[in-house]
């Protein structure tokens, strides 16, 4: 049983940068210790609370994948084990949550797919019937399924600001068509068989963001986090219905929480400080994590 992590502490190694989640450790100047912590982010602001065990679960679930579709496009995992690049006292750390990847030069945008209409797709679709640009047809419902899936991708925002959904022809415009046309068709794929298996396993993936990076040769390399309920939305098969908002295996009880909560007397403005999650909440969402990973990886 390890304790759970809001904050690595990795002295050996120079600290490039620390995400919502991720705490980036350089190793030499060509590869990343990526440590998954327990953090959560909802409306993207970072909790203050960890929840035990996600790091290793978001981690588990990722290591799977990329193992899984590698024959669609190179990952940037190394192979080598994590452990071996810190002390032995920082072993704790590092054990069960981490990843040992490729530096990479990340490409400035995120590749979201959606096979499913959910959130700010579904709004958007109501105002104009497009997503990102993408006509679709009539008289789709909240959580329908979409007749293929589609590529909305998003510019990569700085910490503490929202992603904001582009069109395609701006992505072209900031990575070039080629290159553009190239993460479209690998992200599609990615999905259709990462979305096929899932099911398989009593899991819908509605939609989720895949990050790339070119690696020295300039070769387009998928990197991050891969179909994890951080980076997805998962919904489970008997819950599903058109035209509802169906449960999700992630963020919901936090994000229901914090709809609700309340800072001297008013409701929490989405900025952070988040107020102080409740054991409970921490609890369930522990527990809906666990049951993605069971899910998806058996039990
Ligand atoms: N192989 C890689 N090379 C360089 N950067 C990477 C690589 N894999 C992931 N990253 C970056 O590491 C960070 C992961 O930390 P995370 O907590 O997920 O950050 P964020 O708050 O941006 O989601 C992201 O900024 C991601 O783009
Ligand atoms: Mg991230």
């Amino acid at each position: 049983m390890t304790v759970a992590l809001l904050h690595s502490s990795i002295h050996s190694l120079p600290l490039l940068a620390r995400g919502k989640v991720r705490d980036n450790y350089a190793v030499g100047s060509d590869r990343i210790l990526m440590i998954a912590t327990d953090r959560l982010s909802a409306f993207d602001v970072v909790m203050g609370e960890p929840i035990p065990g996600k790091g290793a679960l978001l981690t588990e679930v990722a290591l799977f994948w990329f193992d899984k579709l590698g024959h669609i496009v190179p990952h940037h995992l190394t192979g080598e084990d994590p452990q071996q690049v810190v002390t032995e006292a920082e072993r704790d750390q590092v054990r069960g949550r981490a990843m040992l990847v490729k530096r990479l030069k990340p490409l400035p945008v995120e590749a979201v797919v959606r096979g499913y209409l959910a959130g700010s797709g579904w709004k958007e679709y109501q105002q104009s019937g497009e997503v990102c640009g993408v006509k679709l047809p009539a008289g789709l419902k909240n959580a329908s399924r979409l007749p293929e899936p589609i590529f909305t991708p998003a510019t990569k925002a700085e910490i503490g600001q929202h992603d904001e959904n582009i069109s395609f022809e701006r992505m072209s415009q900031i990575i070039g068509g080629e290159l553009a046309e190239r993460v479209r068709a690998v992200s599609i794929e990615l999905y259709r068989s990462a979305a096929d298996y899932a099911l398989s396993r009593g899991i819908i993936i509605a939609d989720t963001k895949f990050e790339f990076g070119l690696d020295e040769h300039g070769t387009l390399t998928l990197m991050d986090e891969v179909l994890t309920p951080d980076s997805s939305r998962f919904w489970p098969v008997e819950g599903y219905a058109e035209g509802t908002n169906p449960p999700s295996f992630d963020k919901q009880f936090v994000r229901d929480w914090l709809e609700q909560a309340t800072v001297d007397g008013r409701p929490w403005n989405k900025q952070p400080p988040a107020p102080a999650l409740p054991a409970e909440v921490i609890e369930k969402t522990a527990a809906k994590y666990r049951e993605a990973r069971d899910r998806l990886l058996g039990a």
